[in-house]
């Protein structure tokens, strides 16, 4: 399919996408240089996910990060992006306790990091409050599958929605975030079929992260697709560089240099 040169990236722009057919691409992004690159290079969409929690800040869940702390990450990410549209993460904790304090939270992202949308986990539990920050004219895109922010509800990170019930329960909810306006939906680590018929049942965007080819687009967390996590080796990712070896032997190099005086030399000095 080939893909149409589009501007700037709206929701619109990706239910255009669906329809013709077009897949969607996406990745995580944290800082203003990161997402400077993979913007010009042609990203459709940034996601400020609460995966920073890990891949910036070194925790073991999504759990810990902060309103404050995500919020310094996609000001930093929308300071650099041009063409992309940026998704941020309502981080765990500021959205379920009540639909007045999501949209507190989701107005809190959208006024001082000048993200274009929010993203928020969960299905029939969280559909008041996606209903009323969408009623305040943010847009929202679901998360359904595997959800981290629950990672101690499931106890592991295993493939969800492969027995019959969680899989009916998940097609539900699918369609009721469709119904109540979500532009799109992430669906994380389910089984492949199920991934497709959802995607075929639904006129909004779905975009996979182990789920499989036959949805509406891909999402992967820019540090493990750049290869500079090691130890995270679930079957879905595809590592398009090996950043964490190529840094390594750079800073040997660059070590090597600092101690036998060959950096810097007379034409790096004034
Ligand atoms: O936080 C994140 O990076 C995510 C993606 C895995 C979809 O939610």
């Amino acid at each position: 399919m080939s893909s149409k040169d589009y501007r700037r990236i709206t929701t619109n722009t990706l239910s255009e996408m669906k329809i013709s057919g077009e897949k969607i691409a996406m990745l995580t992004a944290y800082d203003f240089t990161l997402a400077g690159i993979i913007d010009k290079a042609g990203i459709d969409v940034i996601l400020v996910g609460d995966s920073a929690s890990n891949v910036m800040a070194g925790h073991e869940t999504t759990l810990p990060i902060t309103l404050e702390q995500i919020i310094y990450h996609a000001s930093s990410v929308i300071r650099a992006v041009k063409r992309a549209l940026v998704v941020v993460d309502l981080p765990f904790g500021t959205y379920q306790s009540d639909s007045k304090e999501a949209l507190r939270s989701a107005i809190k992202i959208m006024k001082e990091s000048g993200a274009h949308a929010v993203k928020l986990e969960g299905g029939s539990q969280v559909v008041e409050s996606i209903e009323r920050i969408l009623q305040a004219g943010i847009p929202v895109m679901g998360h359904l599958g595997l959800t981290p922010q629950s990672i101690y509800k499931f106890g592991t990170y295993n493939v969800r929605a492969k027995e019959k019930k969680e899989a009916n329960e998940l097609i539900k909810d699918a369609k009721k975030l469709e119904e109540i306006g979500c532009f799109a939906i992430v669906l994380e680590k389910i089984p492949a079929t199920l991934a497709s018929e959802i995607s075929r049942s639904i006129k909004i965007p779905v975009i996979g992260i182990g789920a499989g080819k036959n949805v509406d687009g891909q999402v992967l967390v820019l540090h493990d697709f750049l290869g500079m996590t090691q130890k995270f080796n679930p079957r879905f990712l595809r590592r398009y560089l090996n950043l964490s070896e190529k840094i390594d032997h750079a800073v040997k190099e660059y070590t090597k240099d600092v101690k036998n005086s060959s950096f810097p030399n007379s034409d790096e000095q004034y």
